[in-house]
């Protein structure tokens, strides 16, 4: 673990290459995050070490190395002194913010077989067990929403964003029925994406980049649970129709970021079906219910999706990003994307291309991904990781029950997942300067340290949002927040 010399090239192509030393620092580094990993759990250090992003900045304008400037050991000390400490210590129990999971730390192992061996998995030849990890946890991720598939029917993407473009890509092949890939949408009559209000703005996104213009995604109301009523979809689909415009897919939520709602699915899959519509389900959050005996019923009618997104980083407890595009029918999958490129395909008649995953994704190179997920299915199978489901939404449940009887709080709603939103009431104060109230609590409790949370603005009403993802949250930490609260 000797500094680069930069005078050999032989000693420095050695040294970067360097098994032994790679072992000696990789035992030491996961001893390193082995502690972090404890210090978070066990609420040993500050969520978050906040820093003015505009200070911090200015330490971090060191001119690029032209020379080595550091060692193996003084990267493990920058990471301990500084890097980690800077991190939000996503581990810790009073870390209530985003969807985001606490990764399972065999998973963090599986991404470091991923990043080493560095499969590209454009096509089989460059990833061969990477590509069969990987049909494998989507014939799993299918048989959990009730698809019994002869072929496979998905691919894993890098994040849920690119999975609802992904998907929404093959809806619109679906619903023009001409080459659209090659001729593009001018032809054709507008074309329309009917979405929940709550809708993640992935979809207006996807919309944007399909060259559809973000109003022809056609918003629909919910109810005061936060779900999409279906009244609402039938109304918005007849509009469309009287106008002579093209419903490309509707969209349903399971569950929505802003409250973790999830759609009526069933009657909203029975109209879609009715009328021949395209039905994309956001299952980026809340899929993951599937695993629970106890939640499964949340979803009830998800089979009936002809698409639907399931990212690992949330509720399967994954570090990010692993996402899953699963359509209803193996041919759809390929829909979204049409490609012609000799230098690495050979043709739709070859043998092995169906075992190519670029024919379907956006990305060419493609990290391993599926490594992390079968691991965690094979560790602890089904019931195991259902625990994780589970806890987080009794943990929400409970969270819900303490504000609700608490008379300096406001519920938003009871949850149905892992995400409850709540204010805190002052005497006297309401409109903008309660909202104006509520981000300020956020604010100078995040910047504290103590606890990470979110807010959300709905319908003109600013709320305080968590998510219980941690299953070692207790009911200590949440009254502890309540009460930082209160005494802010
Ligand atoms: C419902 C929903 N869909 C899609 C996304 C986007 O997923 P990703 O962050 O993995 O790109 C999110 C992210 O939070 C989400 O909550």
């Amino acid at each position: 673990m000797t500094a680069i010399k930069m005078t050999d090239s032989k000693t420095i192509l050695d040294s970067m290459f360097d098994a032994e030393s790679f072992r000696t620092v990789g035992h030491e580094l996961i001893d390193l995050l082995a502690e972090e990993l404890q210090r978070s759990l066990s609420a040993q250090r500050p969520v978050l070490n906040w820093r003015q992003p505009s200070t911090e900045d200015k330490s971090w304008q060191a001119p690029l190395p032209q020379q080595a400037t550091l060692d193996l050991k003084a990267l493990l000390k920058k990471l301990e002194a500084d890097i980690l400490p800077g991190n939000l210590a996503i581990h810790h129990p009073q870390n209530l913010g985003h969807q985001v999971a606490t990764p399972l730390p065999v998973a963090a192992l599986c991404d470091l077989v991923a990043s080493l061996t560095n499969q590209a998995m454009a096509v089989y030849e460059t990833g061969p067990s990477a590509t069969m990890l990987e049909r494998q946890v989507i014939r799993w991720l299918s048989t959990l929403i009730g698809w019994q598939m002869q072929e496979v029917n998905g691919v894993l993407t890098s994040g849920g964003a690119q999975a609802n473009l992904t998907a929404l890509l093959a809806a619109r092949q679906h619903a023009t029925g001409s080459n659209i890939w090659k001729h593009g949408v001018a032809a054709q009559r507008p074309l329309r994406i009917l979405a929940s209000e709550h809708s993640h703005y992935s979809i207006s996104r996807a919309a944007g980049i399909m060259g559809l213009g973000t109003d022809a995604v056609i918003r629909i109301h919910t109810d005061s649970q936060g779900r999409m009523l279906p009244a609402g979809i039938a109304r918005a689909h007849q509009d469309c129709l009287s106008k002579q415009e093209t419903v490309m897919a509707v969209v349903a939520n399971a569950a929505c970021t802003a409250t973790g709602s999830v759609d009526p699915l069933q009657e909203i899959g029975e109209y879609c079906r009715a009328h021949k519509l395209w039905l994309h389900v956001d299952g980026a959050h809340g899929a993951s219910a599937l695993l629970s005996a106890r939640h499964r019923d949340l979803l009830q009618g998800l089979e009936h999706a002809d698409s639907v997104i399931w990212d690992g980083h949330k509720l399967l407890y994954m570090p990010a990003t692993v996402s899953a595009v699963l359509f209803r029918s193996a041919q759809d999958s390929y829909l979204a994307f049409a490609q012609d490129a000799s230098y690495l395909f050979q043709g739709k008649n070859h043998e092995v291309e169906t075992y190519n995953v670029s024919y379907r994704t956006l990305e060419c190179t493609k990290r391993m991904m599926a490594l992390k997920l079968w691991t965690a299915f094979s560790l602890y199978g089904v019931e195991g990781m259902a625990t994780l489901v589970d806890e987080a939404f009794a943990k929400a449940q409970m969270f819900a029950g303490m504000l609700q009887v608490h008379p300096d709080f406001e519920l938003l709603m009871m949850p149905q997942t892992n995400i409850v939103c709540f204010r805190h009431l002052t005497k006297g104060v309401s409109g903008e300067e309660s909202n104006r109230h509520q981000a300020d609590l956020r604010k100078r409790i995040v910047e504290s340290g103590q606890f990470h949370l979110t807010q959300v603005e709905l319908h003109g009403k600013l709320w305080l949002r968590t998510t219980l993802m941690n299953p070692f949250t207790q009911k200590e930490h949440l009254q502890a927040l309540m009460d930082c609260i209160v005494s802010a």
